[in-house]
């Protein structure tokens, strides 16, 4: 059993140095206590005793999945459907605009830092109740993900009645399957259709794979995690990737650092790519 002791500050250093370097992960003294707290259950799982024993298991795993596991430890996934109400009210007046102006015959959304899929399965709902008249086939929603665990939840589209059930009644008859043995509720095959789930981490992956630009990203409670170098560059890539008018949604306890020239605010937590 792990001492809750165990953590010293020498090697809380090196695991959080190897956390910015490998997902841009920002860790704060006061975080100690948090990161042992978490990483004791971790280190039970794997039997071992000290955490300088699990740094040299995490710097050596060559696949990336204990980094995996260590960032799922540290970080949170929690997230729910149609979080951030604002933004919904705001879409709901101009999502009709929004798909008139977009930049491709598709109209092209991407839910970066997706967790277990409530966020990008809230935008498809929202798309088929807001724009009916629009074929599914000419929505693309991009989801990512750096966990590759999470990302394998969010496929499933399987979730506990609790998640569930607040949710309008006419949304769930509409777009869940209730499975009453294990009284969880599936998402339709309709709505997963329109999502392509991929793993992607936003401070290292490649953003030159991306060739066709986005009609609005939804980078919502992610950047908290970043220092303000990594939150600049990340803007930067989403600049990229958004032409002029483009809408960036991000957590209502977020916003864009001084620094940013690209973006104007439409209101708190939305941003519209500035020409
Ligand atoms: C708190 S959840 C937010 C989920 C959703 N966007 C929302 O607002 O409800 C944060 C997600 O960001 C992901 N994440 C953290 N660092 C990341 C990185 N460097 N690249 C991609 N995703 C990352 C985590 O795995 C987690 O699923």
């Amino acid at each position: 059993m792990v001492d809750e002791k165990a953590l010293t500050k020498r090697e809380f250093d090196l695991l959080r140095k190897f956390v910015y370097t490998n997902a841009g992960i920002s860790l704060s003294d006061q975080k100690m206590a948090l990161v042992q707290g978490r990483l004791s259950k971790r280190l039970r799982t794997l039997g071992m005793n000290s955490y300088k024993q699990y740094y040299d298991h995490l710097v050596s795993d060559d696949t990336g999945d204990e980094l995996i596991h260590l960032i799922d430890a540290i970080s949170t996934n929690v997230t729910s459907f149609f979080r951030e109400r604002g933004q919904w009210e705001y879409l709901k007046i101009h999502i009709e605009d929004i798909f008139a102006k977009r930049s491709n015959s598709a109209f092209r959304i991407w839910s970066a830092g997706c967790s277990s899929g409530e966020e990008p399965y809230s935008i498809a709902m929202f798309l088929l109740e807001n724009l009916p008249a629009v074929s599914v086939r000419q929505c693309k929603i991009l989801a990512t993900d750096i966990s590759a665990d999470i990302l394998r939840r969010a496929t499933s589209g399987r979730y506990v009645a609790k998640n569930v059930e607040p949710l309008p009644k006419n949304y769930v008859s509409k777009y869940f399957d209730r499975d009453r043995k294990s009284e969880s509720y599936q998402i339709k095959a309709f709505v997963r259709e329109m999502v392509l789930f991929r793993l992607f981490n936003l401070v290292y992956g490649n953003f030159s794979l991306f060739t066709n630009p986005f009609d609005m990203i939804f980078c919502r409670n992610v950047m908290i995690y970043f220092d303000t170098p990594t939150r600049d560059k990340l803007i930067a890539e989403f600049a990229r990737v958004l032409p002029p008018g483009g809408l960036l949604f991000i957590g209502h306890s977020e916003s864009l650092t001084r620094n940013n020239k690209l973006f104007r605010m439409i209101q708190p937590s939305i941003y519209e790519r500035i020409g």
